[in-house]
């Protein structure tokens, strides 16, 4: 079976899934805050000591690591929980844990998580978020430190860094005199990292809305081979944006994280606009988060931690919706495929969340 159908008939067999109807919420609410009790004693003892010695590197010292994970695993087993007792929505189980003392001690005291919560470009996870995740060495103290393990560690966290890679692997294999552009673009770390590492002469055309987007950019001082603009991708149509590049054709064009958070309807037309803009044999790539399935390690219940606690709602698409993006184009024109993180080759690889539709030109 090909990669694709894999992708669609995984989809399908969790849609038939039934969910049951006997739930105990007072117990399961009990069991939570039991849980978050629990943590809460080390957590207390961790502030106070990790406030206290400020000499060592908790965050490589092995009992401090270790102690991390007491937020880390309480989320797992709170998640863990929901599982078992297949909760489908999780927004009634949120109360317990935003009251309780675990929530200031762990969540509220991780800037990345409240960061993610506060929003202050509208969006989750913004440039800052974007940059601290990519980061080896966070710029964060102690306790700080500690309680932005969790959030960096869990699988939204890690498909973030795995889209930057897979873009950057694909632009690196770029040839020479390629013309690139990039749609909802900030903050463009993969063209960042490949302006620093190559020299070859690609240039890129980066569109964004949004006008805090546009000044980071310039104030990055990018190098000639790339031109920034203003562009709304709602207002997009093949004309505008054959306007905004002055007619030159692309060979690559791509928008990653936008189609998650825009209704389906306006992604066939933005689809479109892009595909045009493509020299023959080139590609388009656009990136939507994947719906539950089995080999998606966003389950459901994952969706906890980024909708319930975070108020960070995506639009999880299947790959029947993600290929509906594609609706408005000739079908003689194209061929396509839907792959994954890494742009994986292997369908059996268990680590599928983001869908990455890439359309190639034929004519
Ligand atoms: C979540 S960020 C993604 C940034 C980048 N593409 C990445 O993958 O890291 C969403 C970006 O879309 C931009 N954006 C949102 N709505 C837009 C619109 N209607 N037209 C153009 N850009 C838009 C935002 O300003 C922001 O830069």
């Amino acid at each position: 079976m090909e990669k694709q159908e894999l992708l669609v008939s995984a989809w399908t067999d969790l849609e038939k899934k039934q969910p049951e109807n006997t739930i105990d919420f007072s117990a399961i609410s009990l069991e939570i805050t039991e849980i978050l009790n629990t943590a809460c004693l080390t957590l207390s003892w961790i502030k106070q000591e990790s406030l206290r010695k400020s000499d060592i590197d908790i965050v490589t010292d092995p009992m401090w690591v270790e102690i991390a994970n007491t937020i880390r695993d309480t989320i797992k087993r709170i998640i863990a929980l929901l599982e078992i007792n297949k909760i489908e929505n999780p927004s009634a189980f949120i109360a317990p844990l935003l009251w309780h003392e675990f929530y200031d001690l762990s969540i509220w005291s991780a800037d990345s998580a409240r960061h993610a919560l506060e929003k202050p470009y509208w969006y989750a996870w913004d440039m800052h978020l974007m940059k601290k995740s990519c980061e080896k060495h966070n710029p964060w103290d102690n306790y700080e430190r500690l309680t932005n393990l969790w959030f960096l560690d869990f699988p939204t966290a890690e498909s973030i860094r795995q889209r930057a890679k897979s873009l950057y692997e694909t632009l690196k294999r770029l040839p020479e005199w390629s013309k690139v552009l990039n749609l909802a673009c900030w903050p463009a770390l993969e063209v960042q990292w490949f302006l620093q590492n190559f020299d070859k002469k690609v240039d890129f055309t980066l569109l964004d809305n949004d006008p805090q987007t546009l000044n980071y950019l310039h104030q990055q001082e990018l190098d000639d081979r790339v031109t920034i603009k203003e562009a709304n991708a709602f207002k997009l149509s093949t004309q505008r944006l054959a306007n905004l590049l002055d007619g030159a054709k692309m060979d690559l064009a791509y928008t990653s994280w936008l189609f998650d958070y825009i209704p389906a309807k306006f992604a066939p037309r933005i689809t479109q606009a892009m595909f045009e803009q493509l020299k023959v044999w080139w590609k388009l790539i656009i990136w939507n988060y994947l719906k539950l399935s089995d080999t998606n390690p966003h389950p459901q219940r994952q969706k906890f931690v980024m909708e319930e606690i975070l108020d960070w709602k995506l639009i999880y698409r299947s790959p029947d919706e993600i290929r509906w993006f594609l609706s408005k184009l000739d079908p003689e024109t194209y061929k396509y495929h839907i792959s994954t993180e890494f742009f994986a080759t292997n369908p059996n690889t268990p680590t599928w969340s983001i869908g990455f539709l890439i359309v190639e030109k034929l004519r």
